[in-house]
């Protein structure tokens, strides 16, 4: 079984677009790969940060996904900085990484490029990817766009170590989910949904009450005209409402925009089907958020399990490297 891996930073709220992107693949191939989860708690420590959001955030993350049926007994399911061997394979990694390989990164220049305070961690933070996928010998990494060039580098840095230093490890890939799991925003559908979005009307958060949803998707910017027809270039808003329905119904867009005449009950739909993936989820949600010991005891079996397969990679890498074995 191929292994994937899939992390999740703590910041910002979990959208429909996390779900049906990332989480939903997640819990759909459980049965046929090995599934590292993982909330990428250090990776929020890139940007100015709430300490105790962060903390809210982690468990509230590890809730949901848990909510949304990742099965800890199916996958390896854990928080980054409870294993400490992500930060040191971080630093054999960084051993092996150009400076100016660093500075390349897209990301890095963006965001750098934003602020006055650039942490030292933003521009490693790459890096520090690339040992979370190393550590476990990961095959697939399922990844947007922006996280490409990120894989690429763990690729490039896997295969220098193991040319210099012996086969250590195993070479990852980036598979992209396919575009129709790209939603946008509602209210500028040319912006992918996001976490850290301006304005919060156009994400469906997975924890809004069924009532913001359904006010959300009524509110959602369309286009001139009023056929109901799937085409994202001319008419992306309405496209975007379709990619929706569709990924919630498992049904092809083009079919579903067959059945519509007017806007207003395409959003009816929209709004249903939406209501009808997420209300289930943020019911569980509550449920367990009820027992947050159940589900700090579920990463810390993740945890330890993971430090087994991490602590053996660490001295493989440590002994290749050139250092004494303790
Ligand atoms: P965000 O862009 O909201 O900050 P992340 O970059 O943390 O989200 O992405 C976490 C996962 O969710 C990634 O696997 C990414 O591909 C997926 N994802 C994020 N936004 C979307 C979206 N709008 N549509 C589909 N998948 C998405
Ligand atoms: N950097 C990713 C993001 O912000 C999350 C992440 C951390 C990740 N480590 C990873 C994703 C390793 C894939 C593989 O979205």
């Amino acid at each position: 079984m191929p292994r994937r891996l899939t992390g999740f930073t703590p910041s910002g709220d979990l959208h429909l677009g996390n779900y049906i992107g990332a989480i939903a693949p997640i819990v759909a191939g459980q049965g046929t790969t090995d599934t590292v989860v993982f909330i990428s708690d250090l990776h929020a420590l890139t940007l100015e940060h709430d300490p105790s959001d962060v903390r809210r955030r982690t468990l509230e993350f590890a809730t949901l996904l848990l909510a949304a049926g990742a099965d800890p007994g199916t996958c390896l399911f854990l928080v980054q900085s409870h294993v400490p061997e992500h930060t040191e394979l971080h630093y054999l990694l960084e051993c092996t990484t150009g400076y100016g390989e660093a500075q390349r990164m897209i990301q890095f220049k963006e965001k750098a490029g934003r602020q006055r305070q650039v942490r030292m961690s933003l521009l490693t933070y790459p890096i520090l990817m690339a040992a979370d996928i190393l550590l476990y010998d990961t095959d697939e990494v399922p990844v947007g766009e922006d996280q490409t060039q990120h894989v690429e580098l763990a690729r490039d840095l896997a295969q220098r170590f193991n040319t210099r230093y012996g086969p250590t490890f195993t070479v990852p890939r980036a598979v992209n989910p396919p575009v129709a799991a790209r939603i946008m925003d509602l209210t500028a559908p040319g912006d992918k949904m996001s976490k850290s979005a301006a304005s919060p009307t156009g994400t469906l958060r997975l924890l809004d009450e069924p009532d913001v949803l359904r006010r959300k998707v009524m509110r959602a910017v369309t286009d001139a005209g009023s056929d109901v027809v799937y085409d994202p270039e001319r008419k992306p808003g309405v496209a975007n409402l379709l990619a929706i329905l569709a990924a919630c119904t498992h049904e092809d867009p083009n079919v579903l925009a067959k059945r519509f005449d007017r806007y207003a009950e395409l959003k009816a739909a929209v709004a249903d089907a939406v209501v009808a993936t997420l209300a289930p989820i943020r019911d569980r949600y509550l449920r367990l958020s009820g027992d947050p010991d159940h589900v700090r005891a579920a990463l810390r079996t993740g945890a330890e399990r993971a430090r087994e397969l991490a602590g053996r990679k660490v001295r493989q890498a440590k002994s290749a490297i050139g250092l004494l074995p303790g």
